[in-house]
């Protein structure tokens, strides 16, 4: 039985504030697992966990691996180059086949919105949403999260402005509902082009000018601009992006004096961010990696419903 209200992690979106405090508290207590000289626990032990990528990772894909081989679970991971989809086996079969093998949870990414959900209609395994699309990348906000938590010692009230490609993000959007659910104030910012339709309903201040976005800010979440969609017209230019929305030391001025810089990564070093600001002293950009290992820890621990004295200590 799962320890949250719902045995899948498809989204944040309505996820209930009572359980992102329960993942938050669970990955400090991972968090103090991983400082160990023997990082691993038999809190998994007996459980199958599959990790389904249908997309290219590094950071998601080792994080929940490791998660899973420090929880002691059984893993394996599915590669789409190695796989029979080449061959032309649907999503549907793939899975169904999968769960033949008696498996007990899935951790999915794909390129499209709504499969994870898709998964769930078919499937009894506990479905973990890796990023879905343009939809959702809950466990990616879940750490965001966490690492703003772990250095204000809360989240109420912190002024966090997330900046890029508001449409395509699968981060922003998660972050924004986690966020607004934790009591902080959220601001997006990117070009007018790649803000979507009625992006008002999301309940944040939005801005096209990164220095207004930027003023009194605590949190700066910087998103990868997605050089891939260069040639869809959605800006002109690389250049001129870097020009108007490139996080650079000069912008700094413009948040409070505690500031934090976040990314979640993959980083295009001087499009986005420049280097200095993205390994300077403010930066948290390897420590979002590190509290993503306890923050999935406690994702799988909590959906998996095993019992605690089998083992967190
Ligand atoms: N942040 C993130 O999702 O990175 P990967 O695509 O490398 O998993």
């Amino acid at each position: 039985m799962s320890r949250l209200s719902s045995r899948h992690l498809l989204g944040l979106e309505g996820t209930p504030r009572k359980d992102i405090e329960a993942i938050l508290k669970t990955a400090d207590t991972f968090s103090e697992v991983l400082d160990r000289t023997i990082k691993k626990v038999p809190t998994l032990r007996g459980i199958t966990v599959v990790n389904l990528f249908y997309e290219p990772s590094t950071r998601t894909r080792i994080s929940f691996e490791l998660a899973e081989k420090r929880l002691s679970a059984d893993t394996v991971s599915f590669s789409l180059s190695t796989s029979s989809v080449k061959k032309g086996e649907s999503l549907r079969d793939t899975l169904q086949n999968i769960e033949a093998m008696k498996i007990d949870m899935v951790v999915v990414r794909h390129t499209s919105a709504g499969v994870p959900y898709f998964l769930t209609r078919f499937s009894d395994a506990n479905i973990i949403n890796a990023g879905d699309g343009s939809h959702e990348h809950p466990t990616q906000a879940l750490l965001d999260m966490y690492t703003i938590y772990k250095k204000y010692g809360k989240l109420d009230g912190l002024r966090v402005v997330l900046i890029g490609d508001v449409m395509h993000s699968r981060v922003i959007r998660s972050n924004i509902w986690g966020l607004k659910t934790m009591g902080a104030s959220v601001a997006l910012c990117g070009p007018a082009t790649l803000l979507p339709y009625q992006v008002e309903q999301f309940g944040c201040d939005v801005y096209t000018n990164l220095d207004e976005a930027l003023d009194g800010a605590d949190v700066v979440n910087v998103m990868r601009i997605q050089l891939e969609r260069q040639h869809s017209g959605l800006f002109p230019s690389q250049r001129e992006y870097t020009k108007l929305f490139g996080i650079n030391k000069d912008r700094l001025k413009h948040l409070k004096k505690n500031y934090t810089i976040m990314h979640p990564g993959p980083i295009n070093r001087g499009v986005e961010i420049t280097s200095d600001v993205a390994d300077g002293s403010q930066s948290v950009i390897l420590n979002q990696v590190t509290n993503g290992q306890a923050v999935r820890m406690a994702v799988l621990y909590l959906l998996s419903g095993k019992d605690e004295e089998e083992g967190v200590s």
